[in-house]
C-alpha cells in the first residue's frame, strides 16, 4: 500500500468517513473508494450510510445529490470545478411555461441536474430507473429534462405517455457515433454493442443492450460472450476488467472521456479528508425543496 493510501484509510478512521466513486473516475480513484457504482447505486448509498463524512468522487450534481438526502452529514468533493455540463441545459422558465401549457404535468428530472433544477421537478430519476418510474407515474403528460437521449429512450420505452423532449445532452456520450460503432463491428463481428441511454439515437439503434454504467457491467459480467463494444465514458473500463479478465472490451469513439469526473485525484481526495476544505453547501429552502423529487425516486424505484 502506497504511503497516500495509508493516509487516506488513517484518515478515514479518525474523520468515519466514507469514500463514494462513480464509475467514471480513474482507476486509481477507483482502487481507494469504498463504494463504486452508478448515480442510482450512489444516492441509495449516501442515504444509507451512517458514516459522519462522505468523500463523493464524482461531480457537483451527485454532491449535491448526497447533502440534500444527508443534511446533517458533511459531503466533501475532491475538486469542486468537477460539473456535469449537462446538468444545467434546462430552465426554470421553461418548466414553468410548460406547466402552464399542459394541466397533467410530471416534470421528471433526470439526476444529472442541479439543485435548482431540481426544485422544480415532481420526481428524479437515474439512467437506471427512468422506465420504471415515467410508467408508473399517473401523469400523461411527461416534461423529461434536462437529457434529450434519455428522454427518447423512455419515451420508446413507454408509448402510452406523451413524453416533450428536452435538448440537453452529454457531450462525451453524444461524441460517439454509429460510424465508430460499425468499423468497430466490422473488425469484430461477435462483439455485442452495449451503450449507455445518453448516446445518439444512431448508436441506440446499434444496440443489443442499452442501459446505465453498471447495467452494463452486470450485463457484460453475465453474458457468455466474450466480447463488447462498450458505448459510453471510458472510466467503466475498471470495473470491466476487474470482473471479467478473460474478456476483450472495445470502446467506440475517440472522445470518450469526462474531463470532469477526471479532475478527482488520489491527492485531492486526501487534502479533502485532511482540511475538510470543498464541503458541499445547499440553503435550507432549496434544500427542502429538492428533497421532494429525489425522495420520491427512491420510492418509487423501490
Ligand atoms: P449512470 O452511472 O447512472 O449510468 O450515469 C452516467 C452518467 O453520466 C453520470 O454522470
Ligand atoms: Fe456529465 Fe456526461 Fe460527464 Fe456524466 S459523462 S458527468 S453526463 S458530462
Amino acid at each position: 500500500m502506497s504511503e497516500i493510501v495509508k493516509e487516506i484509510e488513517q484518515l478515514k478512521k479518525e474523520k468515519n468517513a466514507v469514500i463514494l466513486a462513480h464509475y467514471y473516475v480513474d482507476d486509481e480513484v477507483q482502487k481507494i473508494a469504498d463504494y463504486i457504482g452508478d448515480s442510482y447505486y450512489l444516492a441509495k448509498i449516501a442515504k444509507q450510510s451512517d458514516a459522519e463524512t462522505i468523500v463523493f468522487c464524482g461531480v457537483s450534481f451527485m454532491g449535491e445529490s448526497a447533502k440534500i438526502l444527508n443534511p446533517e452529514k458533511t459531503v466533501l468533493m475532491p475538486d469542486m470545478s468537477a460539473d456535469c455540463p449537462m446538468a444545467h441545459m434546462a430552465d426554470a422558465e421553461k418548466i414553468k411555461e410548460m406547466r402552464e401549457k399542459y394541466e397533467d404535468l410530471a416534470v421528471v428530472c433526470y439526476i444529472n441536474s442541479t439543485a435548482e433544477l431540481k426544485c422544480h421537478s415532481d420526481v428524479c430519476v437515474t439512467s437506471s430507473n427512468a422506465v420504471k418510474i415515467v410508467k408508473a407515474l399517473p401523469n400523461k403528460n411527461i416534461f423529461f429534462i434536462p437529457d434529450e437521449n434519455l428522454g427518447r429512450h423512455v419515451a420508446k420505452q413507454v408509448p402510452e405517455k406523451n413524453v416533450i423532449l428536452n435538448d440537453g445532452f452529454c457531450h462525451v456520450h453524444v461524441s460517439i457515433t454509429a460510424d465508430n460503432v460499425r468499423q468497430i463491428k466490422q473488425k469484430y463481428p461477435k462483439a455485442l454493442v452495449l451503450a449507455h441511454p445518453e448516446c445518439k439515437q444512431e448508436v441506440l439503434d446499434l444496440a443489443d443492450y442499452i442501459g446505465s454504467t453498471s447495467g452494463i457491467i452486470d450485463y457484460a459480467s453475465k453474458s457468455d460472450n466474450e466480447e463488447f463494444i462498450i458505448c459510453t465514458e471510458c472510466g467503466v473500463g475498471y470495473e470491466l476488467r476487474v470482473k471479467n479478465p478473460n474478456k476483450k472490451f472495445y470502446f467506440a469513439g475517440t472522445k470518450h472521456f469526462c474531463p470532469n469526473m477526471k479532475l478527482n485525484t488520489v491527492e485531492k481526495v486526501c487534502h479533502v479528508l485532511k482540511t475538510g476544505e470543498n464541503a458541499v453547501e445547499i440553503s435550507d429552502e432549496n434544500r427542502k425543496k429538492s428533497l421532494v423529487p429525489l425522495d420520491r425516486m427512491l420510492d418509487m424505484a423501490k
